[in-house]
């Protein structure tokens, strides 16, 4: 763990430059836009250690995949998001003796995300090795209000001198991907163009034919007076740019401002880009520096209004739950459903900027609560989008009729993992997909987006499970065979417990789905049945409902808990705390053999059912299930957490609610599991929002109904947390008191409050003392 970034409730600050730990910052001071985002990289030179990286939305490279035990139905490749033109970069030359942090002696520097506005700066004193001291100021914001530009101002003062500073903005597509094989370059060059006004650069992705252009412009001022000097243009392969000097004497400051525009063909037909980021660059420049942060900054304080989670009495807490809100929203806007979640978002290269089951279950939640319905019904739409390859992914597996079988992993709906155990066996995908449209219908109920959307997309996944189970004449029921859990240190199990359940569940959520459409719009259910060829009531409707009746989801005898797959309770069952600490992560420390042998669960399983489906259970089966796994499970996926934090606070084993809930809130912040290098852990973010408002605040939303249950760990003064709601925003107050629900909109809202109705009418406020917990007995 580091503890060297200073807590503050809306800053994230380095207070002093330690490179040793650059890449770490570079991947918490990360900015972006839903569109492209930039690692914290600085501007000038810099010959240290570091991770460069300029990410741009959906522009991906396909990856060879061949390895050497290659089994059919592998992907072909392996897509990820690559490292683009670098469009930050701006040289700067004091009297000719060129500024890098490396070879400076820092006498400050201070690098701050100002989270609240939406800006990374930097301010710092260097001596360059001439003995020459400057002092250097640089912001530079993603704007999410033009959304295609990034703009940044540099300003440069000489302290002990007065002479010739000289700049050089430009752009850069000669850049690699750390992960590459061999080197491999990425971008070819297909259009460049530099005079002494702009640069432009176009490149294209091999084998992906991606197009991206970047644009730049600049202005350059003395003490705030603008000046033009002659500049000398730099134009050569994947390499574009301007160099200017001027002269300031000592105490006046030289600011550079530099505004690009970065286009891609996702966006712009091909033959229109070149003007496109021209235009888009020479727009930037003309509204100006100041406007676009200012109306940039506006646009954040708007997000915070719908979005913010305010904790009085501990500023650590407060400060990593603020990171986590701000990174979920300059990773995902909902403007593009062909965009979506990777695990890392805009931050580095691992996990490729790919999509995996982490959106539907851990971030459609966040943007269901915490924005307007179209960013969260955009996700969906993704994956209706990818619906005929996910059939086609299933065919390719042996599947046929129309059923569907999402990818593990994907970019544009072709599968891209290659593990078999993961990409045909970790299954359970399918059912979070289905269960998000769920989610989605209950809290928006939205009957056009099921209609038109929803449903074909769980007829396709109901069809996968009704060809993926099969009748076990031994067991006298539906079984499921060798698929794998979300606990991925078990693999090729019978009868996963959470794969039977969600199967189940989409059985019979597919049946309701299709008699609400079936009411509400006849016509379109009609099309649609043609279109997607259903079988009807006696076939494909009566299998479903045999399936759910009588898929086996077996409970223990003697422990009254569900089996999280056959022969687990073969197994020998030991806590977690029995391993040495010098064995933790078992991951890095145990043959994998020995894992799979173990009992150990590397995140919630069973769990996650119990989670999902806690309406169906009583309290006391959650608490059998919930003090049974728990102890076994190491939380070796930073998924993990949030949910054993919501469980243990329904269970009122508030403790370790907060104990769990900490170890998701600062995770990269304090870089726990030593890889926040690599870039940070963007979808288990929305997990850490999700064990405030659901763990703490006890959100929940069932028939369309919104309940609250909140109560408020022993450490913290007070909390807040922003729910949008079917037109409503609330702001939730819980103090150690009472809980404050405030609607700040016009539209009255119905809901739940410590299992009671009431209503909180427009701009009013209700106040309720808090109540203890439903049950409070740890075993
Ligand atoms: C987890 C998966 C998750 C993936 C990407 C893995 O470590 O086990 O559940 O989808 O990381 O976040």
């Amino acid at each position: 763990m580091k503890d060297y970034i200073q807590h503050h409730e809306w800053r994230i600050i380095e207070p002093k430059f330690d490179p040793s730990v650059n890449r770490i910052s570079e991947s918490l001071f990360s900015i972006g836009n839903g569109k492209f985002g930039q690692r914290a990289n600085f501007e000038e030179d810099y010959s240290g250690d570091s991770l460069r990286g300029s990410y741009v939305a959906g522009v991906y490279y396909p990856d060879p995949t061949r390895v050497g035990w290659w089994k059919n139905g592998y992907p072909d490749y392996f897509a990820k998001v690559i490292n683009s033109t670098n469009w930050i970069g701006i040289r700067v030359a004091v009297d000719g003796e060129n500024l890098d942090l490396a070879r400076c002696q820092l006498e400050s520097f201070e690098r701050v995300l100002d989270m609240q506005d939406g800006v990374l700066s930097r301010r710092f004193i260097a001596q360059l090795p001439s003995g020459k001291r400057i002092q250097v100021e640089a912001t530079r914001f993603t704007s999410i209000v033009d959304t295609d530009n990034g703009a940044i101002r540099y300003a440069v003062t000489p302290l002990n001198f007065e002479g010739e500073i000289r700049f050089t903005p430009y752009l850069d597509l000669d850049v690699v991907n750390a992960d590459s094989n061999y080197d491999e370059k990425f971008w070819l060059e297909t259009a460049r163009h530099a005079d002494p006004q702009v640069a432009y650069l176009c490149g294209e992705t091999k084998k992906t034919g991606f197009r991206l252009g970047v644009a730049a412009r600049f202005n350059l001022t003395l003490d705030g007076e603008s000046k033009t000097p002659a500049a000398t243009v730099h134009d050569r392969d994947c390499f574009v740019g301007q160099e200017v000097a001027i002269q300031a004497k000592q105490g006046q400051t030289a600011t550079l401002y530099k505004y690009a525009a970065l286009i891609s063909c996702l966006n712009v037909a091909e033959g229109q880009i070149d003007a496109a980021a021209c235009d888009s660059a020479a727009a930037a420049q003309a509204k100006g520096f100041d406007r676009m942060l200012a109306e940039h900054t506006a646009a954040w304080h708007a997000k915070w209004q719908q979005a913010d989670i305010r904790i009085e009495g501990d500023v650590a807490a407060q400060q990593g739950i603020r990171f986590n809100i701000f990174h979920m929203n300059q990773t995902y806007t909902g403007e593009d459903a062909r965009l979506n979640i990777g695990p890392k978002g805009f931050t580095g290269e691992k996990y490729g900027g790919v999509t995996y089951w982490d959106t539907e279950a851990y971030c459609l939640p966040f943007y269901l609560k915490t924005a307007d319905p179209q960013v969260a019904r955009q996700l969906l739409i993704y994956r209706h989008n990818h619906l005929e390859n996910a059939i086609k992914n299933a065919e390719k597996l042996g599947f046929s009729d129309g059923a569907a079988l999402y990818p593990m992993v994907t970019i544009n709906g072709e599968e891209c993992h290659n593990e078999w155990e993961i990409t045909f066996e970790e299954i359970h995908r399918n059912g979070a997909i289905a269960f998000a449209i769920y989610n989605y219908l209950n809290h928006t109920g939205d009957a056009d987006y099921l209609a038109d959307y929803g449903l074909e997309v769980l007829i396709g996944i109901s069809r996968f499970w009704r060809q993926r189970v099969q009748w076990s004449e031994r067991r006298g029921g539906y079984v499921m065979l060798g698929v794998t859990g979300p606990n991925e240190y078990s693999n090729n199990v019978n009868n996963n417990w959470y794969t039977n359940k969600i199967a189940q569940w989409t059985l019979a959520y597919t049946a309701e789905a299709l008699a609400k459409v079936e009411a509400e719009a006849p016509e379109k259910l009609a099309a649609l049945l043609e279109k997607v060829k259903f079988n009807g009531k006696e076939d494909e409707l009566a299998i479903w409902a045999q399936i759910r009746e009588h898929i086996l989801l077996p409970v223990d005898d003697q422990t009254g808990v569900f089996v999280q797959y056959d022969g687990f309770m073969d197994k020998e069952l030991k806590p977690m705390s029995e391993i040495p600490a010098a064995e933790y992560p078992i991951h890095q420390h145990w043959s994998w053999d020995r894992i799979l042998r173990s009992c150990y669960i590397k995140q919630a399983d069973v769990l996650q059912g119990v989670y999902l489906f806690e309406e169906e259970f009583d309290l006391d089966t959650i608490r059998r299930n919930y003090d049974f796994y728990e102890p076994m499970t190491v939380h070796e996926s930073s998924l993990s957490p949030c949910i054993h934090a919501i469980l243990a606070a329904k269970l009122g084993y508030e403790d370790r609610a907060y104990k769990f809930y900490l170890r998701t809130s600062r995770l990269d912040l304090d870089d726990y599991n030593n890889d926040t290098e690599d870039g940070l852990h963007i979808t288990s973010m929305a997990g850490t929002w999700m064990a405030v408002v659901e763990g703490f605040g006890g959100a929940r939303v069932h028939d369309g109904v919104l309940s609250l249950r909140p109560f408020i760990p022993d450490q913290w003064r007070s909390y807040a947390f922003k729910i949008t709601f079917k037109g409503a925003l609330l702001n939730v107050v819980v103090n150690q008191e009472d809980v404050q629900i405030e609607n700040q909109s016009d539209t009255a809202i119905e809901l739940q409050l410590f299992d009671r109705s009431c209503r909180v009418e427009p701009r009013a406020t209700l106040v309720h003392p808090v109540e203890a917990p439903a049950l409070g007995q740890a075993s």
